[in-house]
């Protein structure tokens, strides 16, 4: 059992952000673990495991900012491709992590969620997620949602072949499909719109994570590997959101004078 502790560290504190209020949902493409590792003369699996406190360290920067949606990318539909050693680490690991920490998070007022597909996802991956998620229900501090085994390309294939199929049976009206109609079919769909993206480990790109949701987010790169990533990097990123102008296609006149 680990010991629980206070969301605050001692001495850290979140700084002054810019004029935006601070993003209602922030989601996190937690890269960079293998190459961490691998620069320090480990294997791929010890920078997965270096990864669990930076995680713990980012969800309680993230209550003490105000964030009340964090949603972290642990395990895509494309990580399959990974050798098989790796992918049953990472299997095992996230059973591991989650029995560990939803004390934790549960004391710390957080609700855990899922979202991804069940086909081929471990059943042990997937019970420890509903256990999380029955344990951590009637929070309200922040929801984190674990996204494992998630694509976003098959959740909308998945919610296309399901709508068809409920045009076919009659319970949904041909031609009656809108955003909401949509959302309800993604096993993402609780999730509300991305306001700020994150990667680390320098990578500049999507790689297939809530591309429905991050129509409008603000896009934040920060070149440090996850394992090294914590409640600061966080915050930084937060302060650079703050100071963006989001228009979302609209434009206001403002001749300088
Ligand atoms: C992210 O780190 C964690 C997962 C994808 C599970 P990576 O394992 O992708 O690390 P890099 O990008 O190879 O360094
Ligand atoms: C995205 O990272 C998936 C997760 C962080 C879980 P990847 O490391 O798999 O992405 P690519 O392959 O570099 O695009
Ligand atoms: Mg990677």
């Amino acid at each position: 059992m680990t010991q629980l502790e206070p969301v605050s560290k001692p001495g850290v504190k979140p700084p002054k952000f810019g004029s935006l209020p601070v993003p209602a949902h922030v989601a996190i493409v937690m890269d960079g673990n293998g190459r961490w590792a691998n620069a320090r003369g480990l294997t791929r699996v010890e920078g997965h495991k270096a990864g669990e406190v930076a995680l713990l360290d980012v969800v309680a920067g993230a209550i003490e900012a105000g964030v009340k949606n964090l949603t972290v990318f642990a395990f895509s539909t494309e990580n399959w491709k990974r050798s098989p050693e790796e992918v049953r680490f990472l299997m095992g690991y996230n059973v591991e992590v989650l029995r560990r920490r939803r004390d934790q998070l549960n004391a710390w007022g957080v609700r855990v969620r899922w979202a991804g597909r069940r086909p081929r996802l471990w059943s042990s991956v997937i019970r420890e997620l509903e256990a999380a998620e029955a344990l951590t229900a009637k929070n309200k501090t922040l929801t984190l949602t674990m996204c494992v085994n998630y694509g976003s390309r098959v959740e909308m294939l998945d919610a296309i072949n399901a709508m068809s199929a409920d045009v076919a049976s009659g319970v949904l009206k041909s031609g009656s499909v809108t955003e909401k109609t949509l959302s309800k079919y993604l096993n993402s769909g609780f999730l509300p719109d991305v306001d700020l993206f994150i990667r680390s480990s320098g990578e500049q790109r999507i790689s297939n994570f809530l591309l429905w949701q991050s129509a409008y987010a603000e896009l934040v790169f920060d070149d440090t590997p996850w394992p090294d990533f914590n409640r600061k990097s966080l915050w930084n990123a937060i302060v650079a959101f703050t100071n963006r102008d989001r228009r979302f296609g609209g434009a206001v006149d403002k001749p300088a004078k």
